[in-house]
């Protein structure tokens, strides 16, 4: 493909210009940020090449897009750059290169950042007093936004003992929190939901009324000064950046925790390293990290280029966001019949890797969304999350694209109809005999978190049950080397290795069993306390409401779910088979009995842990519990006695303990309450 490079160019420019207002304007990026930087890339390496083609209105030339006409422009005293970027460890190196020439040869030390993905802000403050917020704009004149800002709550109005001037710059950010709640809340409400947190961010901060920002929950973190005036000013203005970082923090604001200062290349990529695999424990997005040249004299002799300082590079993370073509939109059933859409894909590299399926779901979400079979669509996926749709790139858009319709029939060979019910979000198949239902039952049965039965996956389990070997989780306990070995691409061998890994899961505990029924709402955690108080599978399923209620995580909708399926009589007859068929039901887990060797210090006290807890398993973390009395439900309740917050919490849990006022405790006090049981200060 020779295009003739002026005309390439020409059409860069008009793209990438184009994406800055849909960015930086209009607060509605089309495409991920990875694929408008290789854009700017292919032009500026265009550029390069031929230099009698650069012009000073080329979007290479200046940082960002100008502002919109809704709010009074600021410029700002002293311009808001941007960052030059290396996408991997090699063009880290060479900017490492680049520094040691600048400073002929001396060595630098580095200070690590995180980069938030959020918006740039730059607060100044005369005599103390917060009196202007501009976001960065086109890098020298920004928008004034200071009435949104003040409602941030990270952000003081009045700080004590800064200079005269003094101009403090920073990302104004959307926590994680707050935006899926947000999200949650707006698709209860059949609202459209917000893309990302920078998005949402972006958009709050350009509300007309503040009343709506507020209700948005902004923070802010600090990393870098902008005008700074008088005595005191200098000082900051020519510090090294850890001590100005310091004076910052000092003043009122907040700087981020993560910060590290590393002497060599090899060490900045290893922090980069850690954030990029860790960056789904925090509360808020990070896109990469900036690492900064510390000793402000070498800043000073390294200095900038027309748009970015020299001193200081972006590390980028991989792209979690990519576009891709959309070919097909389709409707799996899963074990509770429920009908998921998801997006058939031409295969993209996103998120470390590569993904050709994507979640869409349900029916409002794919209206709202509107995306198309046909349609370029952005894909993300973000840690160990289920890759998802995130939306179409308009722009384009087949000419003879038709929307979407949720399909009547259920695809399964019933081709039964799918029902929604009056109020709720999801489509169902109701028809009890579906072989998706079915298969998906067994799928479940044997996977980690219940019976944990190693080789039976989905293939398989469509093998046995289109053979008719298997209809039910029952049928399991009945099959033998040579009926598996019958199946196509098993030798005798893993047809052994499957059967006697069935045959070790029937002595599984009581609350792999439970778990493994897939009754509606009720997971592990409560699984385990149920079997722990009543003992056997049998104990639980026909106990009363009442005697279920009782126990710590249960409440009254997983107690009426589980008399709800026990009450059906092909339950019961399933229950019936799986003892018949040499399942025990009444195997204790000793990980959840108190340990009699360890001393009782948890005796009576309930405590959830949330995220990951150093040094523990998931599960190690609760047996710890366990093992000195205690018990460890997996949600937030009035009889809580502590909430453990580990790396990665969730949200949901941390709302709940503040609302019920349970105390929390991070993961470095676990050690003290599993040897005293007190409740450390935290
Ligand atoms: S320093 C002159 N530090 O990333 C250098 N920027 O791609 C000014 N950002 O415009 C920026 N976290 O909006 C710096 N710890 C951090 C940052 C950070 C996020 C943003 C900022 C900047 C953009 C450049």
């Amino acid at each position: 493909m020779a295009e003739d490079p002026q005309e390439r160019i020409a059409a860069l420019r008009a793209e990438i210009n184009r994406h800055n207002i849909a960015y930086h304007t209009n607060d509605a990026p089309e495409i991920p940020d990875i694929e408008f930087d290789l854009l700017v890339r292919e032009l500026r390496e265009l550029e390069e090449r031929h230099p009698e083609l650069v012009d000073a209105e080329s979007p290479t030339q200046g940082v960002g897009s100008a502002t919109s006409a809704t709010f009074a422009p600021v410029t700002h005293a002293v311009p808001m750059m941007s960052l030059d970027n290396a996408m991997d460890v090699d063009e880290l190196q060479a900017w490492g290169e680049r520094v040691s020439r600048g400073l002929d040869g001396e060595p630098a030390r580095f200070i690590c950042e995180l980069k938030i993905d959020g918006l740039a802000m730059s607060l100044r403050y005369e005599r103390g007093a917060l009196v202007t917020a501009a976001t960065r704009g086109d890098g020298r004149t920004g928008e004034d936004v200071t009435a949104n800002v003040r409602t941030i709550s990270d952000i003081p109005h009045q700080i004590e003992g800064a200079p005269p001037v003094f101009e403090v710059r920073g990302e104004v950010y959307m926590p994680v929190s707050a935006f899926d709640a947000y999200n949650q809340a707006a698709t209860e409400a059949g609202e459209r939901t917000l893309v990302n947190p920078r998005n949402a961010a972006a958009g709050s901060l350009r509300q007309k009324d503040s009343a709506v920002t507020a209700r948005r929950s902004l923070a802010f973190w600090a990393y870098d000064v902008g005008e700074v005036s008088g005595d005191a000013g200098t000082d900051i203005a020519a510090a090294d950046h850890m001590a100005m970082l310091t004076t910052i923090e000092q003043l009122g604001l907040p700087v981020n925790p993560a910060i590290r200062t590393v002497d060599t290349i090899d060490d900045v990529f290893e922090f980069c390293q850690h954030w990029a695999d860790h960056r789904h424990d925090l509360d808020y997005d990070i896109d990469g990290v900036v690492v900064k040249v510390d000793s402000a004299d070498q800043r000073r002799r390294l200095g900038f280029t027309s748009r970015a300082p020299r001193w200081a590079i972006a590390f980028k993370f991989p792209p979690e966001e990519r576009t891709t073509r959309l070919v097909d939109i389709q409707v799996s059933v899963g074990r509770t019949g429920r009908a998921t859409p998801f997006a058939v894909l031409e295969p993209v590299f996103v998120g470390g890797s590569t993904v050709s399926m994507a979640t869409l779901h349900n029916q409002d979400q794919v209206r709202l969304k509107d995306v198309r079979p046909g349609d370029v669509v952005v894909v993300r996926k973000a840690g160990d999350v289920i890759p998802e749709v995130v939306g179409p790139v308009l722009s384009e858009r087949p000419a003879d694209s038709k929307p979407w319709d949720f399909p009547s029939l259920c695809p399964c060979s019933l081709l039964s109809t799918l029902v929604r019910v009056d109020g709720e979000a999801d489509t169902r198949c109701v028809e009890a005999a579906c072989p998706f239902q079915r298969d998906q039952r067994i799928i479940y049965w044997a996977t980690r978190g219940a019976m944990d039965i190693e080789g039976l996956g989905e293939r398989t389990v469509a093998q046995l049950t289109a053979a008719g070997l298997v209809s039910d989780v029952a049928d399991l306990y009945r099959l033998d080397v040579d009926m598996v070995e019958a199946l196509e691409g098993f030798a005798r061998i893993s047809a052994e290795k499957l059967i006697s890994a069935i045959d070790a899961s029937r002595s599984q505990p009581a609350w792999r069993v439970l778990t493994g029924f897939g009754i509606k709402h009720l997971g592990p955690s409560a699984s385990q306390s149920l079997a722990v108080a009543f003992g056997n599978v049998r104990a639980v399923l026909s106990a009363t409401d009442v005697e279920r209620d009782k126990v710590d995580g249960v409440g009254s909708v997983i107690s009426a779910s589980i008399a709800a399926w026990f009450d059906m009589e092909s339950n019961r007859e399933l229950v019936d088979r799986l003892e018949a068929n040499g399942v025990r039901l009444d195997v204790v887990d000793p990980a959840l009995i108190p340990d009699e060797t360890i001393a009782a210090t948890l005796d009576g006290h309930v405590v959830v842990i949330t995220g990951n807890v150093p040094g523990y398993t998931r599960d190690g973390a609760k047996a710890a519990v366990v093992a000195r009395g205690g018990t460890s439900p997996g949600s937030v309740s009035k009889s809580t006695t502590v909430l453990v917050v580990g790396e990665g919490a969730g949200a949901s849990k941390l709302t709940k303990a503040e609302q019920l006022g349970v105390p929390q405790i991070d993961a470095d006090a676990f050690e003290t309450l599993l040897e005293t049981g007190e409740i450390p200060p935290s």
